[in-house]
Order: C-alpha cells, then structure tokens, then sequence
C-alpha cells in the first residue's frame, strides 16, 4: 500500500525516479544556507538518512521560512534532482513547503548539536527523533519481527499468556501487585489481615514475571509454542541491565531436552543477529560509528562462532583458579554475579558461552532435578558485554519430584493445582527459555544502558512518560 500523497525519504532516497515532482513530509533536522538559498535536511523516520530539501529564498514568504527550523514539520513538493553538493547523491528542489508545525528554536530542547544519553532520558517523549533512537527504535521493530519470522517458520504457535496473573511463575516474590482495593481503608479480614476477597479477582494478583508456566501448558498440547510479551519484576535492581518493566520471548517446546533447548537457543540468537545484519545495515553503521566501534565484529562474530556449552561446576572452577579478585566471592553453591558471566564470556573463552547444571538451591522449583540431588538442568546463555541473555531449563515433567520440591520450598501448592495436573495427565519431557529482549537489544545496538533500547523505561524511582 502507498499513501499517493506522499513519499517516504527513504524510497526518495533509494529508488526515487529522477526529474518527477514528488512530496515528502517529515521534522526538520537542521537548515543551513544564506539569503538566497536554504538547504533543509528533512527527515521522517523510514530511515537513518535526510533527505536535502533545496529551497530559493526568493521563491518563499519570509514568514514561512523563518519558521522551518530543527524540529519542524513540513511538507515539501518538488523536483528529485542528482544532487551538485557533497553528502547526498539526490536531492528535492522545492517548489512549495507546508508547515504543519513549527518548533520555537528558543525552546525545542533537540537542537542539532548530540545530546547525552541521560539528557536523552529526561525527554523521552522527544527522543525518538534523534538519530540515535530512530536507529534504536527501527532496530527493535526488526528483531520484534525476525523473532516472529524465526518462530512462525519454524512451527512455533504464539500463545498469549496472561499480564495480570495470581502464581509467582519465578518463585522470586519480586512482582507489583494489581489491585482496586482502597489503599487508604482495605477491608480487613477478622485477623486484622487485608482482605483481597474482596478485591477485584476474589484474591490477590500481581503483574506476571514471566509467561513460562502458561507457556508450558501450550507446549504440552501443541509442542512448539512462544510468548512475546511485557513482564514486570519488582526488583530493586539500579543496574544498566534491569527494568521494571521488560520484554521477554519464552518458547516452550515439548519432547526437547536440555540438548535440543541449547541447540533452539543458539540457532534463535544466530538467527536475530543475521536478520539486522542483512536488514538494518544503516542503522547499525551508524551505532557502529558513533558508539561502538566493535560492534559490527562482533555480531559478526557471534553468528561465525559455535557458542561454548559447559557446566556450572565447571564455570565455578574457572573462576576460582583465574587469580582474579571478584567483589563477590565464589564457591560452589554461590550464583553466578554479572562480574563472573563477564569473566567467562569476555576473558575466558572470549565467545557465548552455555551454562547447566546449576545448583538447585539458587534455581527455581520447576528445573528437572539431575541425578546427583543437587544440580538441575538450568541453562544460562552469557554474551559478551551483556553476561545473562537467555535463562532457561529443561523442566521437571516427573510430577512426584516436583511436588517434592515445591513442598520443600514452602510454595503454597494450592496456587499451582493447574500447573500440576499436566504432570497428572499425560506429562512429557519439555524445556523452554527466556530472552531477555531489551537485553538482546543491548548487545545488537551496542549501547550501554538498557534504560536507551526501550522507548519508555520502568526503572526504580521512575515511570514517567
Ligand atoms: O532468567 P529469567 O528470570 O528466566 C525466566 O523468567 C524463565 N521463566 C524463562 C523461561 O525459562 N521461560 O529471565 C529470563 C531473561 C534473563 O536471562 C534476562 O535476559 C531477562 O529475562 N531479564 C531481564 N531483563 C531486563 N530487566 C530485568 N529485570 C530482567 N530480569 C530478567
Ligand atoms: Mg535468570
């Protein structure tokens, strides 16, 4: 479908017949020129490039021009013309401008020169017409589609697993409750307890965490299915790689083991690092330009390199004989801190790295127990830079043990009766994992904060916008 009034900068740019009249509409990035002549770099979100708008000054009100500053929108009509200047191989020589909008220079916070990432932040509202998080936000709409691609081509069913939910799916009690209940006046239980019977869903709920244990009802009746979908932890984590509020991608497949889950990972991350590669090459040339000089390598490296798989017994070992101070001790038994991952990633092996077999006690209760008592066939994903990408698991199907294990850690079994009857009837080895998407989004952008790969952040102590 084309809009007939109007061509996109980035078909102008591209695959524009020369010498026809054509109208663009966009926000102004800059205008430069003298009394004679304005050059009017416009541009309109279907690409990292402007296009140059040439205007005789003669030809305009002066009213009109004078008001087609940085942040305005236009409509221009003109001819696409070879451009005689240096930058632009085509360029509009107008023959009328429409302004929808004007900017008042003396206050639109976007002027031309770069802004800081954290004064970015602060106008969030505004930020996405810089070139910076045009790039960011054509990237994230590319993965969000390749990860659909990948899925649907692969015989994966999206499920669409609940937002508001009443199970802690992680069993780390860090979720936001939901709720209509008179905060100042709740109505109290004869314990003097607050009384969620009588909130909105006849008990307590909260955001979800993660879509896994839905998920896993889906796989277990059509095998091979995904969520792609917000999740919320209530985490009071301050760090350049949490938020409150994140995407995650959980498939969830039945009849694969912690093997054929490895194997899924890998050829899915490959998968998203090809598909920008081929599909964003101006975009990531241009984060590759201005922040992150390696970071084209890199993701080229990432697909070229088959990712290490190894345990965490053996993960531990490499730490403790590395000679290197961590600000966090390790010993079996300890998780892994982002310090560790980095290690392993960055000085270590210098590649992904796959790590299973953690310990039991600092994984969650739903991980199929090994043998051994104390180890269960969790899988981390680690990339360079990021450290924890992917977490997932093989899953315990053996309904007796997983009852067991729930029992030991004192999580109300009552909660999950559902979640337990695909263990009753007709249960199956499975496994699934979750990517973290913003966190993907760190590693294909190369920017530093996760706070800058999403349009509007959720993080402690914030949630404007
Ligand atoms: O390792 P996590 O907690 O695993 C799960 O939630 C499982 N239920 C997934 C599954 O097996 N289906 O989270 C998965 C990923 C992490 O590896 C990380 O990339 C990301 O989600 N993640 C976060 N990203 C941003 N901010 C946070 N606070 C995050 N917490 C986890
Ligand atoms: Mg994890």
């Amino acid at each position: 479908m084309k809009i007939k009034s109007r061509t996109k900068v980035k078909e102008a740019l591209t695959t524009g017949k020369l010498d026809r009249e054509i109208t663009v509409k966009g926000w102004v990035r800059t205008r430069r020129g003298n009394k004679n002549i304005a050059f009017i770099a416009l541009n309109d979100g279907s690409t990292i490039n402007n296009i140059q708008i040439v205007a005789d000054v003669p030809d305009f009100p002066e009213d009109l021009l004078r008001q087609v500053t940085t942040g305005a929108s236009i409509a221009v009509t003109g001819v696409l013309a070879p451009s005689q200047g240096k930058g632009q191989n085509v360029e509009i020589r107008a023959q009328s401008i429409e302004l929808y909008g004007a900017a008042d220079p003396l206050i639109y916070p976007l002027q031309k020169k770069g802004h800081s990432l954290e004064f970015l932040r602060e106008i969030a509202h505004l930020r996405p017409r810089t070139n910076t998080f045009g790039a960011i936000l054509r990237l994230r709409h590319a993965m969000s589609y390749a990860i659909h691609k990948y899925f649907n081509d692969n015989g994966f069913y999206y499920l669409h697993t609940p937002i508001i939910t009443g199970s802690d799916a992680e069993g780390a009690g860090e979720m936001f409750r939901v709720t209509t209940l008179d905060m100042t006046n709740p109505p109290k239980t004869p314990d003097g307890k607050i009384d969620f019977g009588k909130d909105f869903f006849g008990r307590e709920t909260n955001l979800t965490v993660s879509g896994q244990l839905e998920g896993e009802l889906g796989a277990l009746a059509l095998s091979e299915v995904y969520t792609f979908g917000p999740t919320f932890r209530a985490e009071n984590s301050n760090t350049p790689r949490h938020l409150a509020e994140f995407w995650m991608i959980e498939p969830e497949m039945a009849f694969y083991d912690i093997t054929d889950n490895m194997d899924l990972a890998e050829d899915f991350l490959k998968y998203i690092v090809v598909y920008v590669l081929e599909h964003c090459e101006d975009d990531l040339e241009f984060l590759n330009n201005m922040y992150d000089k390696e970071l084209l390598q890199r993701l080229n490296q990432v697909i070229s390199t088959d990712f290490v798989r190894t345990t965490y017994t053996e993960a531990i070992d490499i730490l403790n004989s590395s000679g290197v101070k961590f600000e966090f001790p390790t010993h079996w038994g300890s998780d892994l801190q982002s310090e560790h991952e980095r290690y392993i990633v960055e000085k270590h092996y210098k590649k992904p790295v796959m790590i299973t077999d953690y310990p039991k006690k600092i994984k969650a209760f739903y991980m199929k127990q090994n043998d051994d008592g104390k180890t269960v066939r969790a899988l981390d994903v680690l990339f360079p830079r990021i450290g924890e990408i992917v977490g997932g698991s093989q899953r315990e199907e053996d309904l007796q043990k997983l009852e067991n294990r729930i029992s030991e850690l004192n999580i109300p079994r009552e909660e999950l009766w559902w979640y337990l009857d695909t263990r009753r009837f007709g249960t199956a080895p499975h496994a699934g994992f979750g990517l973290g998407f913003e966190r993907m989004m760190l590693f294909i952008t190369g920017m530093s904060n996760i706070r800058d790969v999403i349009p509007f952040p959720r993080s402690p102590n914030n949630a404007a916008f």
